[in-house]
């Protein structure tokens, strides 16, 4: 695949989890692996793109002249770091696993064994995806995934009106080989205009290929 489309673009990706921090050992993350955003990073640098790929921890290596890699813990600095680029890109995808919510507070030493029970208070995170649908222009094309376990379909176009994204990544968790851990994914893509994509099973890499096709084919 060489699409001229992607020729000179500018590209934001954020991948992988966020871990948000409880003590100097602990964290609370998810099983996301990076995987899904990392082929989409190689993707579009193989398409001539010029790619921030924004990601969480996740053991992934990526090197290409096109790709700049910013490594990343948790939210607020992942979110900090897709503002500095967000005014510079032409598209924008959000495949990271952010994690919802943080802890309340950080404690700097380790936190002791005590009580039979523990209450770990939570606070929101910022939502990143939304945070630039806010800020998007006329030009820039913002693109999201949704990962989701029932009313799928549904729960897809709630996320893609409430973050004013111009197209959503729909992952559902009840298709066997899609999700975190496989190097598979099963997805549909819903455009702003109600146009749905379905696409079979197939290796991340394919996947990421078809995510770019479509979006050379309908932007
Ligand atoms: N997202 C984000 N910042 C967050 C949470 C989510 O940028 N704090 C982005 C994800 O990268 C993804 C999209 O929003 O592109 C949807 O993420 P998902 O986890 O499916 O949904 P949430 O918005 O977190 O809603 P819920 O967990 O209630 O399903």
């Amino acid at each position: 695949m060489n699409n001229l489309y992607f020729q000179n673009k500018k590209i934001l990706i954020t991948a992988g989890p966020t871990y948000e921090k409880l003590d100097p050992v602990r964290f609370i993350g998810n099983f996301s692996t990076g995987k899904m955003g990392f082929a989409l990073a190689k993707t579009f640098a193989e398409n001539g793109a010029e790619v921030v790929l924004i990601a969480g921890p996740t053991c992934l290596t990526i090197e290409h002249p096109n790709i700049q890699l910013i490594a990343v813990v948790s939210a607020i600095e992942m979110r900090d770091e897709a503002l500095k680029f967000f005014s510079n890109s032409d598209i924008a995808v959000m495949s990271a696993a952010v994690a919802d919510y943080r802890p309340k507070s950080f404690s700097e030493s380790k936190i002791k064994k005590k009580e039979d029970e523990l209450t770990i208070e939570l606070v929101k995170n910022p939502d990143i995806f939304k945070t630039l649908g806010e800020q998007k222009s006329k030009h820039q094309i913002l693109i999201g995934f949704a990962l989701e376990t029932n009313n799928e379909l549904e729960n897809a176009r709630k996320k893609l009106a409430d973050k004013n994204g111009d197209a959503i990544i729909l992952n559902s968790l009840n298709d066997n080989g899609a999700g975190f851990k496989y190097d598979t994914n099963k997805i549909s893509i819903i455009l702003k205009n109600g146009l749905i994509f379905e696409y079979s099973l197939k290796t991340k890499n394919e996947v990421a290929q078809d995510i770019l096709q479509c979006i050379s084919d309908n932007f």
